[in-house]
C-alpha cells in the first residue's frame, strides 16, 4: 500500500509559480511540494510569504481529507511533512474549471457585474490553461475541436466540479464562511479515472466572512501587506485545524 510506504523526492518534474511536482521511486505517485511565493495576474505581482507553504500545504490536506470522506475522488494521498504531500501522478486536462456561486473578480471585469451577485445555480466556466496565453475563457465546442477534452471528460469534470463545489460550500459553511468561486483542475491516473488534480487553498477559492471581508489570496491581489495576507491565511487554517495538529518541521 502506497499509503504505507516511505517515499522521497527524486527528480523535479514541474516548477509552477506556487508548487513543485518531484518525481519519486514509485511511477505513479509523486511529491507535490509548497513553495512560499505568491503571485498574482499570471505571475505579474510575486512576492514571497514567509510560511505560506506550509499553511497551504496543511489546509489542503484538511479540505483533500475532508473530500475523501465525502467519496470525492483526488489525487491525494497523504501528507508527508510540513510542506509535502504525496499524490497520484495524474495525465492534466489542459482546461480549468472555475465555478462561482457569487460574482467576484474576473467575471464582474469581462461582463460589468455588481461584485457579490448571487448566481441562481453555481455557474460553471471553462478556461483554457495556457499561462502563455493567460488562460484564456473557452467555450465546450472549441475544447472538442482541439481536442483538449472529450465530451466525455468535459461532462465528468463538470459533474465532479459541482460537487466538490456543493462539498465545499457546506463546508465553509459550518465556518460561517462563504465560498465565493474556485478553480479546478482535472486529470486521469494510470489508471484512467478521471479526478480532481492540484491544490485547493485560499490560492484557488475566494472566501468571505459575515461582513463580506476576504479571507483568500485577494488580500495579496487587492493590497501589498503581507502581514496581512499571512494573517488571513493563518486565520484560515487555525479555523479548520481544530483537531489536527499542523506539520511544522521548519
Ligand atoms: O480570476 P477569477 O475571478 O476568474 O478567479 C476565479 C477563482 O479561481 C478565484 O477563486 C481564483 O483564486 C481562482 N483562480 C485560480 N487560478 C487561476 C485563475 C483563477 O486559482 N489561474
Amino acid at each position: 500500500m502506497i499509503e504505507n510506504m516511505e517515499l522521497e523526492k527524486f527528480n523535479k518534474l514541474y516548477e509552477g509559480k506556487a508548487k513543485e511536482l518531484w518525481e519519486t521511486s514509485e511511477l505513479n505517485y509523486l511529491i507535490s511540494y509548497y513553495k512560499d511565493d505568491i503571485t498574482a495576474g499570471n505571475g505579474e505581482k510575486k512576492d514571497t510569504m514567509l510560511r505560506k507553504g506550509i499553511l497551504n500545504q496543511n489546509i489542503c490536506t484538511i479540505i483533500y481529507e475532508y473530500l475523501h470522506e465525502h467519496k470525492v475522488p483526488t489525487h491525494f494521498i497523504k501528507s508527508i511533512g510540513p510542506r509535502e504531500q504525496v499524490v497520484k501522478k495524474l495525465k492534466i486536462i489542459p482546461v480549468e474549471v472555475i465555478i462561482r456561486n457569487y460574482a467576484a473578480g474576473s467575471i464582474c471585469r469581462r461582463y460589468n457585474l455588481p461584485k457579490g451577485h448571487k448566481f441562481k445555480t453555481p455557474l460553471l466556466e471553462l478556461f483554457y490553461k495556457d499561462d502563455s496565453l493567460n488562460d484564456p475563457l473557452v467555450v465546450k465546442d472549441l475544447v472538442l475541436e482541439m481536442e483538449w477534452a472529450t465530451a466525455y471528460e468535459l461532462q465528468e469534470i463538470t459533474r465532479q466540479a459541482h460537487i466538490i463545489n456543493q462539498r465545499m460550500v457546506e463546508f465553509w459553511k459550518q465556518y460561517g464562511i462563504t465560498l465565493v468561486d474556485q478553480k479546478f483542475e482535472f486529470g486521469l491516473d494510470n489508471d484512467l479515472n478521471i479526478m480532481l488534480g492540484d491544490e485547493i487553498t485560499p490560492d484557488t477559492q475566494r472566501l468571505w466572512n459575515k461582513d463580506g471581508e476576504s479571507l483568500d489570496k485577494d488580500v495579496f491581489r487587492e493590497g501589498d501587506d503581507l502581514d496581512e495576507v499571512h494573517s488571513v491565511y493563518q486565520y484560515i487554517y487555525d479555523l479548520i485545524s481544530k483537531e489536527t495538529e499542523m506539520t511544522d518541521g521548519c
